[in-house]
């Protein structure tokens, strides 16, 4: 049996053959920090972010698309699968999914983490290249496709071709960077101190990055930066997409950086087909609107946007045997065997 599993930033989801999606939960865990313990993991950890007592943290050991914290991403993902796992899986074999640019460095400790479960061999798949296949494109064809993975803690942009990738991009700044922008600016604005999860929440609500064609309001609750009590503030979407547009522009740049390097006869195929966003924070309000109006070209998002990722590394499960099989090997989109 083959698993998958998208180590994502915000949300790990693990794929098994034959099974499909069995898990989405928080990429979050909640341990002491004198003896290392584990509290809990996922979703269970999530929503004690802010909320520990001393001594215990409650933390994201993804950072950016990447491992920040190695032993507590290996623990997070031997919990996780042994949950998912009811039958005793024998060393499995693991697709996992990273950013493009990544460090042979980086690349090894998600490798490391993974094989922590005590698997048989890791081969690793870039993000967009899996958001492809989950979509249902066939991306070993010669056609351009240009597809932007949106998520929490990257965009991941890029041109995919006969299975290959012809122009990419990374952007440090997503979902995470729009939730600490709305917790400064709430702290600016109103001297309300609020956590990074009550952020999250304003933004999922009322979020957005273009004039919003009706004003909605979003209660955040924390503390005075003055007084030290509890208060709340009604804000408005239009604060709310002050607060994050920079991010989203930075986004936009990127995805026009990729299609000025993107070679004449992609770029052709691309203007036919437009631009394909998945990850979370694509369904973010106004976000493919003004891809759209700076690059004019046609913006599509994905209807199950997030799962785009997991959904493809599950189907890249059928490519393990090509890799395995040298002789055979041709443009095979999973990228290497550990
Ligand atoms: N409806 C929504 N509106 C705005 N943002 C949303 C919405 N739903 C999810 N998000 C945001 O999308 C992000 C999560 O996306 P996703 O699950 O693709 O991330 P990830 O795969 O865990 O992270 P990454 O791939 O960047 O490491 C979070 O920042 C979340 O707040
Ligand atoms: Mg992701």
């Amino acid at each position: 049996m083959d698993i998958a599993i998208d180590l994502g930033s915000d949300r790990t989801r693990v794929f098994i053959e034959n099974k499909g999606k069995v898990l989405d939960e928080a990429s979050v865990v909640t341990y002491d920090v004198d003896t290392n313990e584990i509290f809990a993991v996922g979703d269970k950890a999530y929503s004690m972010i802010g909320k520990t007592p001393l001594g215990i943290k409650a933390v994201h050991p993804l950072d950016s698309g990447v491992i920040a914290q190695s032993d507590l991403v290996e623990d997070m993902v031997s919990i996780l699968l042994k949950e998912v796992c009811t039958v005793k899986v024998v060393m499995p074999r693991v697709i996992t999914a990273i950013p493009c640019d990544i460090t042979e460095v980086e690349k090894r400790a998600v490798v490391n983490s993974v094989s922590s479960f005590g698997v048989r061999r890791v081969y690793l798949i870039e993000s967009p290249k899996a958001a492809a296949i989950g979509c249902g494109f066939d991306i070993t064809s010669p056609h351009g496709i240009l597809i932007a993975d949106i998520g929490s803690g990257t965009a991941d942009i890029a041109v995919l071709s006969l299975g290959g990738i012809s122009v990419s991009k990374t952007v440090k700044h997503a979902g995470n960077a729009m939730d600490d922008e709305i917790v400064k600016y709430i702290r600016k604005k109103y001297n309300l101190i609020i956590g990074t999860n009550m952020a999250e929440s304003c933004k999922k609500a009322i979020g957005c990055v273009k004039a919003p064609d009706e004003e909605k309001t979003f209660r955040v609750k924390g503390r005075d930066a003055v007084s030290g009590m509890p208060r709340f503030v009604d804000v408005t979407s239009s604060e709310i997409k002050e607060a994050i547009t920079e991010i989203a522009l930075g986004i936009v740049a990127a995805i026009k950086d990729v299609l000025e390097k993107t070679p004449p006869e992609l770029i052709g195929d691309i203007y036919t087909d437009g631009i394909i966003l998945t990850g979370g924070l694509a369904k973010l309000s106004g976000l493919a609107r003004i891809i759209s109006e700076s690059t004019k070209l046609k913006v599509r998002i994905h209807k199950e946007a997030a799962d785009c990722v997991i959904a493809g590394c599950g189907k890249s499960i059928k490519y393990i045997e090509e890799v395995e099989k040298p002789k055979q090997k041709g443009l095979t989109p999973i990228l290497a065997a550990y």
